[in-house]
């Protein structure tokens, strides 16, 4: 089977993860429309509430790139199994990929496919706002 460069990526940056404090290692990779792929890894701090997870890393690194919606995500993990985004990611993938497919693998290749509206149902966002 072809591998899936999106999965490829994530796993390859999850190798970058500043994880000194959980030893938990995540890699983040997301899909622009243009078929552009932004990686991201988690980055911990000291002060463990500063810490950035690998998702939103990836996002906002596309973001900064001038990215504005993301067609599909992937998260790699060591763990048996696939580990899903927290709460507060879910809520930035509402916001910059609310139709993106969410693909969730681990380093033997075990690969669990969600959507983000399965993910966060009943969103907060700007239409709220107005
Ligand atoms: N982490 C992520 O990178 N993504 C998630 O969705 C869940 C948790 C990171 C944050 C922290 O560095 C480590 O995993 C343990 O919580």
């Amino acid at each position: 089977m072809t591998p899936d460069p999106l999965i490829a990526a994530a796993t390859e940056v999850r190798t970058k993860a500043f994880a000194p404090f959980s030893h938990f290692q995540v890699g983040a990779a997301v899909l622009a429309e243009d078929g552009t792929i932004v990686p991201g890894c988690n980055v911990e701090s000291a002060s463990y509430g500063l810490t950035m997870c690998a998702e939103r890393v990836a996002v906002f690194s596309g973001v900064a790139r001038g990215y504005r919606c993301f067609k599909r995500i992937a998260v790699v993990t060591d763990a048996p199994t696939p580990t899903p985004p927290c709460g507060a990611c879910r809520q930035v993938l509402w916001e910059f990929a609310p139709d993106a497919e969410v693909v969730l693998a681990n380093l033997v290749g075990v690969v669990i496919r969600y959507t983000v509206r399965e993910l966060i149902p009943l969103a907060f966002d700007a239409k709220q706002l107005s």
